[in-house]
Formats: structure tokens, sequence, C-alpha cells
């Protein structure tokens, strides 16, 4: 009588082990649905860290590098920027990224303006969208040439 109570006891501290981690085993899981589930949302909810340009001047060439008529993308903070040397050898800058769907502009110097490749999307010297899809000028830069460097800022207030 005795051995057999202390079997059904051994035999209940076993079923509350199981049920205990059990309950953890599932806890876990429903904690890691929720974690996947939450996260993606967050992440397209909130925007990302590298949203800001992270630099407000940069060197974006040397005056020797740029022809007249000619441009070059160099890297403003996380984003690509456009110096562009006119052919009467002005300089412009601005933001390189497509106001449309974000592809990378570039200058077409047989046409003297900024154009986008990915739907026809066209800019002017001052980076305002004149034709195609873009919805809104590029951010323009300012630009200081010091002795053989060119330096491209933020404008300011901006
Ligand atoms: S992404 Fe530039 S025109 Fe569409």
């Amino acid at each position: 009588m005795v051995v057999a109570a202390k079997a059904a006891e051994q035999d209940e501290g076993r079923d509350k082990g199981r049920r205990r981690f059990l309950h953890v085993l599932l806890g876990g899981g429903v904690f890691a649905s929720l974690v996947s589930f939450v996260y993606p949302v967050l992440r397209y909810v909130l925007p990302p860290p590298s949203a800001d340009l992270g630099t407000d001047s940069v060197l974006a060439a040397t005056v020797a590098e740029l022809k007249s008529n000619s441009a070059r993308i160099f890297r403003f903070g996380s984003r690509p920027g456009l110096l562009i040397r006119t052919a009467s050898g002005e300089y412009r800058a601005m933001s390189a990224t497509c106001t449309h769907l974000s592809c990378t502009v570039q200058y077409r110097n047989d046409l003297q303006q900024v154009w986008c490749a990915c739907h026809n999307g066209m800019y002017d010297l001052n980076g305002r969208n004149i034709s195609g899809p873009p919805p809104r000028p590029l951010e323009a830069y300012e630009v200081h040439v010091k002795g053989n460097e060119i330096y491209v800022s933020r404008k300011q207030g901006a």
C-alpha cells in the first residue's frame, strides 16, 4: 500500500513537471508569434533612422575633376547628390534621388538637363521638375568653392 502511494505521488510530481514545461513552451510560442507579428508592423510604421542625411556639408569634387557641361554623383550623408558644372561654368548641386520613385537621376549634357531614366522624368538645372512623373523638385544644395575644392552644403534654413 505504501509503495503504491509513493508511486502515485511520483507520477503526480512528474505530471506537474510536464505541465509546467508545456506551459513554458506554449507561452514562449505565443510570445514569439506576437513578436514576429508586431515587429514588421512597427518597422513599417516607424520612419527609418537613416531618413536624416546625416551631414550638412561634404567635399563633392575638385575643380580639376569637373569640366564644363559635366556632372558627378557624390555621397551626401546616406544619399547620392548631383554636382553639375554648367556649360557656362556655374556650379549647381542637388539631391540625386528622384522625387517620383527614388531612382538616381543623372545629368544629360546633350540636353543640359537632369534626367531620370526610370520613367523619363526631367528636371532643369535648378532641380525643378519640368516633365514626366516627378511630382516635386529635387532638393537644391549650396555650392562653395574653396581653392581647388568644391563643397556642397544644405541650404540654410531648409
Ligand atoms: S523614379 Fe524618376 S521618373 Fe520615376
